[in-house]
């Protein structure tokens, strides 16, 4: 698959793939490949008929994190609401009690078998945030085992800082004081180099504007990008005020007004869609994604990987839940978890198979792109390179 080509989804349809230094060297009708490319090669593959795409962005997960919180979706079986429980000290508070507890290997073995879920679907470079540790010490925890789970791993992990995800409970009723405590973790973990990107929680049960405007201020002065957890509950003109900070991405966007939409399109904001989230808390009122089509805001897909409103390691799974739940195209879907995700990153060098780009890319047992996007549960992945490695 390559971007802006003429046939849909950029396929070609008998093509060859030049690796060269983990990059992509050249791309394009196995006809056309120059026969230098052949005679010079170290080695050569007949990958057999496999469809190539790019290799899979997960560009919003909270991967690391200690517990479950299975307890909670029985009571919300039984009646409770999310909001609910988040205000009567469960939800995010009870994953901060669990991730707290666990040791820094603790938490790296908890959250292995959920990064290797996302790799056996062809993932290859994904986001992992932090935000339920809410002190230097368990923030610093999460996003080192972050760091190392990447390193193991051999896939890009890029971090981002979440401090601002929800009130920890030593500062109950005192959230203007824990924000000045996030001002102060973030250039410490910037400064161990552990922070790639900066979000918030911006909604009623969680983080104002004016709190979540304090929090980007400070990550802009550290020259770091921020994203923004906005309009999931409500619309609280988040997306605005990440717009106006040149935010990466706004995610979840349930309730995104047309002024919201209209500032993400202006500042090149990505709108990241979590079919998970939307799914897994049985919401009703869907993102509008014939008005982020008509102002033209880039829409990426991911598993949001949570214990409490998306845990799901399945970036197959939202492929094909952004088509039946949210009525994306498979050509969008794609998009959303390649390019467009990419984007959401702000990441320039990967997400298409053209030349220069990343030797990230996955070999599929199938014909077509719309066949991954079509069954739930199947997974006919051949292999995976990474960084042009083999897997
Ligand atoms: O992306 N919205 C905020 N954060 C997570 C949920 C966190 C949790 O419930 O543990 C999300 O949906
Ligand atoms: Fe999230």
């Amino acid at each position: 698959m390559q971007p802006e080509a003429a046939t849909p989804y950029g396929l070609i349809d008998d093509a060859a793939l030049v690796v060269q230094g983990g990059r992509i060297a050249w791309v394009g009708d196995r006809a056309a490949l120059a026969p230098f490319w052949s005679e010079q090669a170290s080695e050569q593959h007949d990958c057999g008929g496999a469809l190539i795409t790019p290799g899979l962005i997960d560009c919003h997960t909270h991967l690391v994190y200690g517990g479950d919180r299975a307890n909670e979706f029985e009571l919300r079986l039984n009646g409770a609401s999310y909001e609910e429980i988040a205000r009567a000290g469960g939800g995010i508070a009870s994953t901060v009690q669990a991730t707290r507890a666990a040791s820094e290997d603790d938490l790296f073995a908890q959250s292995l078998p959920r990064l290797n879920a996302l790799m056996a679907e062809g993932v290859t470079t994904l986001e992992i945030k932090s935000g339920y540790g809410l002190s230097l010490e368990h923030e610093r925890k999460c996003l080192r085992v972050a760091r190392r789970l990447g390193a193991q791993a051999g896939i890009a992990v890029r971090t981002t800082f979440l401090g601002a995800h929800a009130l920890p409970p030593e500062f109950t009723g005192r959230a203007d004081e824990y924000i000045d405590a996030v001002l102060q973790m973030l250039p410490a973990l910037h400064e161990e180099g552990l922070v790639d990107a900066v979000d918030a929680f911006c909604e009623r049960i969680a983080f104002s504007t004016a709190q979540t405007e304090r929090v980007f201020t400070a990550a802009k002065a550290l020259g770091l990008p921020v994203k923004l957890h906005a309009e999931q509950l409500s619309d609280s003109g988040g997306a605005q005020l990440a717009a106006r900070f040149g935010a990466l991405s706004c995610d979840h966007l349930e309730w995104l007004g047309e002024e919201g939409a209209k500032a993400m399109a202006q500042a090149g904001t990505v709108a990241v869609l979590l079919p998970g989230a939307f799914y897994f808390l049985r919401e009703t009122k869907l993102p509008p994604v014939a008005m982020l089509r008509e102002h033209g805001v880039p829409m990426a897909i991911s598993t949001d990987c949570n214990p409490g409103s998306s845990p799901c390691t399945s970036i197959l799974l939202m492929l094909n839940m952004a088509c039946t739940l949210f009525r994306l195209t498979p050509e969008e879907a794609w998009a959303g978890v390649t390019r467009h995700a990419a984007l959401a990153l702000g990441l320039a060098d990967r997400g298409a198979l053209a030349q220069g780009m990343r030797a990230d890319f996955v070999l599929w047992d199938v014909r077509s792109p719309a066949q991954l996007v079509y069954p739930m549960g199947l997974n006919p992945r051949r292999a995976t390179v990474i960084d042009g490695n083999l897997q």
